[in-house]
């Protein structure tokens, strides 16, 4: 089975490729992936020489240089990782949120439908549905209701994915997931800033009064999902993946204090994210029913044991909180919470 993977030198999508070559003795990929300033080459370290595996430095954006990749129709599969994930930085100007995630998607359907690909899944996110009170869940039915840039780009590339179902009868399928946490995810997301922050004696910026709700889940669940989505789900469905693990902002840095055996005065209350959802909480009985995926790693080990790798892979974080990579990432961005 070959497989364009997107975005594959990034959280996610560097573990379902990991996980896809340890798992899947016939599987092939072709990652492609432009290196943004979230990518990292070390994501893969050790699968690099794997002759299943390549790497395409290619946008998603670059219709004429993705078109090779398509056209000796070999390809069996496309999973759509790739995107400009942060919210923060969506709400600056200046960053291509519009560009990657909205016309990258659109330019990899028209291709994987010129070519006949038989599947294209594409990984979406809880954050289109927007932002929950105090009770009730998202389920594949609500309605879209984004609030920030990052969650309405995403959006429309959902829309996007269902026209070409609704148009061509292309065959999709979307995944729509609540937080993820786990090894090699960038410092910029809450977890990793927070852990990496405390090896280093730097405070934990929580923004407004912490009580702003999100359902984890180990990134090692997701891509699980991802596959049997992928390989089993009914084209054209959406399919929402949650942890069941709704946690408060506060209750998560409370936790890592204790795992990290540092005083609560590490927190230090800051302002508040603008627009700044509140609550999101997953309703994922559709996959559960109808493909039998449920989450398998209970949130404190999970959590104890990405707290572990980011300890033993101090090298890895290090790097890109380096003053270089710092620079790189203000020169090309105008600011950095790293
Ligand atoms: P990430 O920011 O860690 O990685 C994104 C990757 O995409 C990077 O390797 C980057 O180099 C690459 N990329 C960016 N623009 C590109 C372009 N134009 N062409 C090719 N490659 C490009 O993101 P992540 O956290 O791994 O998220 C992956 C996907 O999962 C995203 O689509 C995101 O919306 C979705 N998602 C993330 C979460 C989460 O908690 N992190 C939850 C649900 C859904
Ligand atoms: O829900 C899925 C989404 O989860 C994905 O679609 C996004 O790509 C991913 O980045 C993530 O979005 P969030 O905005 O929920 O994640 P983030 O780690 O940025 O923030 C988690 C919560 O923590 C949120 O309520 C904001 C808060 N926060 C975050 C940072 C970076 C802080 O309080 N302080 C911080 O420094």
């Amino acid at each position: 089975m070959k497989i364009i993977v997107t975005g594959g030198l990034g959280f996610i999508g560097s573990q379902m490729i990991r996980w896809a070559l340890d798992t899947v003795p016939d599987v092939q990929i072709i990652n492609v992936d432009s290196l943004t300033y979230a990518g990292n080459p070390a994501n893969v370290a050790g699968y690099s020489e794997d002759p299943r595996y390549r790497w395409e430095a290619v946008s998603i954006t670059d219709h004429d240089a993705l078109e090779p990749l398509f056209a000796d129709r070999s390809v069996d599969a496309v999973i759509n990782f790739a995107a400009e994930s942060h919210v923060d930085r969506s709400i600056m100007s200046g960053a291509p949120f519009v560009t990657t995630n909205v016309l990258g998607t659109q330019i990899l359907l028209e291709l994987a439908r010129k070519y006949h690909v038989p599947r294209f899944l594409h990984v979406s996110t809880d954050e289109v549905y927007g932002s929950l009170g105090a009770t009730g869940l998202f389920s594949e039915t609500t309605p879209l209701n984004p609030n920030s840039p990052y969650s309405a780009s995403k959006a429309a590339a959902d829309m996007l994915v269902l026209a070409a179902f609704r148009t061509h009868q292309q065959d999709v399928v979307i995944t729509r997931c609540s937080n993820n946490y786990g090894p090699y995810q960038f410092p910029e997301k809450l977890i990793p800033l927070f852990v990496t922050n405390g090896l280093e004696g730097q405070p934990w910026p929580l923004y407004g009064d912490g009580l702003n709700v999100r359902d984890w889940l180990h990134v090692s669940d997701h891509v699980r999902a991802i596959w049997m989505v992928l390989t089993e789900g009914h084209r054209g469905e959406i399919y929402n993946i949650g942890g069941h693990n709704e946690q408060s902002n506060r209750a998560v840095a409370e936790e890592l204090q204790r795992i990290l055996g540092l005083p609560s005065s590490v927190m230090v209350a800051v302002k508040d994210r603008l627009g700044h959802d509140r609550r999101y909480a997953i309703d994922s009985q559709k996959i559960t029913k109808e493909l039998g995926w449920e989450p398998l790693i209970p949130w404190q080990e999970g959590l104890r044991q990405t707290v572990s790798w980011y300890q033993t892979h101090q090298n890895w974080w290090k790097a890109i909180k380096s003053g270089s990579y710092r620079d790189y990432y203000a020169h090309q961005y105008g600011a950095c919470n790293l």
